[in-house]
């Protein structure tokens, strides 16, 4: 299959082949990394049934683009699949340029037989992302893979640089294939419960013969295991046998550094350990496990030592209980992370985060998900607004001032209103750029949610059971909370995070589960700076494509 070209190139080479380029993305100093992406179909087998995958230059799990804060990143993606196709870099904050977002309301889908070149910056990020499709249910047959954005030369980071540094993808999996699965959610059912948990790609039960190893370790050595989920709907807690895991990042930022014997991690979160190899060398086993769920679903890895020659023990590590008292070791297990204060990284707006406790609060938004049948079927919506994409891109839609043609602004209310029909349609919600607010997220459905933002990172100042009242602020982490771009909120729990609309851009929040974001739990922000300047956003880049009520419209340039 394809070739991955990775290059960087020296400043004066990039002047003169890519002067354009440079002048709408980024600072001349950064260095540029292109690449050159093929997303074909393939056979996987990631719970060894064979079934036709999404790859990307033949890979899955795709290759990982592997850099460093302020970096540019160049994508050129060749959709040779048969449907058309968009992928997000979630939690990568592409500063004024939700251009890139590759969400189906800020872009046309790249068409079969086209390719789009995505071009971002990973401006004063670090840490462990992930990439995905997020067309149609394209996720479920793959295009993912990890994003991983090393601090500058220069930035110490808090700990030793490890031996190796490995990226783990991990999720529950459906062996369907994503065209059956949008069949199901078209027909208005639920694709119901997931085949297994692979790991890698991979699917390995105790006991199972010549399992080649996740990752081989030398005694004595310390390894840093980026451990993201990329499921559909399932949370997974995982462990290895007989090691320690400390916990030293976690969606882009440095976490105090904890131990840990196993560790939830919901939809759409990366963390990394560091793994000591300091037990008897020999095989020891990788766990991951369904959590949350009627049926406990496990697969394992093996974790190889370099001189070790005994199989790994039949013996697991036990998942914590299921029940009300494994929410509350769960629960407490979200508040022991914290964020490193006095460890350097790079930040996105650093003055609002290290004092983000005083800041007044100038808008409370309180959103509550739900599931119900409309006109015979399943749908989700968040305060009775369950969210549809249309054939013009939103962004675009009210970039060319033609908004009231395609969708109505803030549907979805600040709270929700009791006893409402739900409303099917594009969803939309207006924020008022810089302004600093508080989001609440209601559960009070029986399923443990995860819920994403794009653009920012939040600060994830608490999640507790029951109802969520004012005076619940008392208790929120008002000094190290994680900054980070997801949240879980446990059955009949709340959760509050609070950001800084300070990106301008369209942006969706979504639920992270699959099946709910797309049947409608979800919608975007509209963060407009009213001084229509590109210091504060991007104009529509020369290499977009329109579609819809916009397609043959002159290209347009709104910031000066
Ligand atoms: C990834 O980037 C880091 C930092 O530049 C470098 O040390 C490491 O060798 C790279 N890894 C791979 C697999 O290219
Ligand atoms: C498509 O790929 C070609 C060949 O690499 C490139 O020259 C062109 O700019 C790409 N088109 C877009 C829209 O990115
Ligand atoms: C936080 O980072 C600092 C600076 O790198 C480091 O010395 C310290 O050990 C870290 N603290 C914790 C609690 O992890
Ligand atoms: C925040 O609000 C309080 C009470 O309304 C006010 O006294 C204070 O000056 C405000 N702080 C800022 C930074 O605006
Ligand atoms: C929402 O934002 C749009 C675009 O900035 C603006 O035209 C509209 O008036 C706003 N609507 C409300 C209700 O604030």
């Amino acid at each position: 299959m394809g070739t991955i070209r990775r290059t960087v190139l020296p400043l004066p080479l990039v002047m003169g082949m890519h002067l354009l380029c440079l002048l709408s993305i980024g600072n001349a100093e950064d260095p540029y990394l292109f690449f050159e992406w093929h997303l074909t179909y393939g056979t996987i087998s990631p719970l060894g049934v064979p079934q036709q995958g999404i790859l990307i230059n033949g890979q899955f799990p795709g290759p990982e683009i592997n850099c460093t804060s302020n970096n540019n990143i160049v994508v050129n993606v060749f959709n040779e699949i048969d449907e058309p196709l968009l992928l997000t870099w979630a939690g990568i904050q592409l500063r004024k340029n939700s251009w890139q977002d590759g969400t189906p309301a800020t872009m046309c889908p790249i068409l079969p037989g086209h390719n789009y070149t995505y071009k971002f910056q990973v401006k004063d990020q670090i840490g462990s992302y992930i990439y995905f499709p997020t067309t149609a249910l394209h996720r479920a047959s793959g295009g993912m893979g990890i994003l991983k954005v090393h601090s500058r030369p220069l930035i110490p980071i808090p700990f030793d640089n490890p031996a190796e540094d490995h990226a783990i993808l991990l999720g529950d999996w459906y062996n369907k294939g994503h065209k059956t699965l949008k069949r199901i959610l078209d027909s208005g059912r639920s694709i119901g419960k997931p085949d297994g948990i692979q790991i890698n790609g991979k699917s390995n039960k105790v006991g199972d013969a010549s399992v080649e190893p996740l990752i081989t370790m030398e005694a004595g050595k310390t390894y840093r295991l980026r451990v993201c989920n990329v499921g559909m709907r399932l949370s997974v807690n995982f462990r290895i046998q007989d090691h320690a895991m400390k916990l030293v990042e976690m969606e882009g930022s440095h976490t105090v550094q904890n131990e840990y014997e196993s560790i939830d991690i919901h939809v759409g979160q990366c963390m990394s350990i560091l793994v000591t190899a300091d037990q008897t060398p020999k095989d020891y086993y990788f766990v991951a496990s369904s959590r949350f769920f009627k049926q406990v679903l496990t697969s394992v890895a093996t974790i190889r030592y370099a001189n070790g020659n005994e199989p790994a023990s039949p013996q697991i590590p036990l998942p914590p209980p299921e029940n009300s008292v494994g929410i509350a070791w769960s629960i407490n297990q979200f508040r022991s992370f914290r964020w490193n204060l006095t460890a350097s990284a790079a930040r996105p707006n650093p003055q609002g985060s290290y004092h983000y406790g005083k800041i007044n609060i100038t808008r409370t938004i309180k959103l509550s998900n739900s599931r119900q049948v409309v006109d015979g079927k399943l749908r989700f919506a968040v305060n009775g607004v369950s969210h549809v994409d249309g054939e013009t891109p939103l962004k675009l839609a009210e970039y060319y001032g033609k908004a009231d043609q395609v969708f109505k602004y803030d549907l979805v209310k600040d709270e929700a209103e009791r006893g409402d029909k739900v409303v099917v349609a594009p969803s939309v919600k207006n924020a008022t750029f810089r302004n600093f607010v508080e989001i609440i997220f209601e559960n009070q459905e029986k399923t443990i949610q995860t819920w994403h933002l794009d653009g920012y990172s939040f600060f994830a100042v608490a999640i507790e059971p029951g109802t969520w009242t004012p005076e619940k602020r008392q208790n929120y982490n008002l000094l190290d909370a994680v900054s980070r771009h997801t949240i879980q909120v446990y059955p009949n729990s709340w959760a509050a995070i609070m950001t800084t609309f300070d990106n301008a851009g369209m942006w969706n929040l979504r639920s992270d589960m699959k099946e709910r974001a797309y049947l409608g739990q979800q919608f975007y922000f509209s963060v407009v700076s009213p001084a229509l300047s590109l210091r504060d956003e991007y104009n529509l880049p020369a290499t977009q494509e329109l579609c819809g009520i916009v397609k043959d419209l002159p290209r347009l340039a709104l910031y000066t």
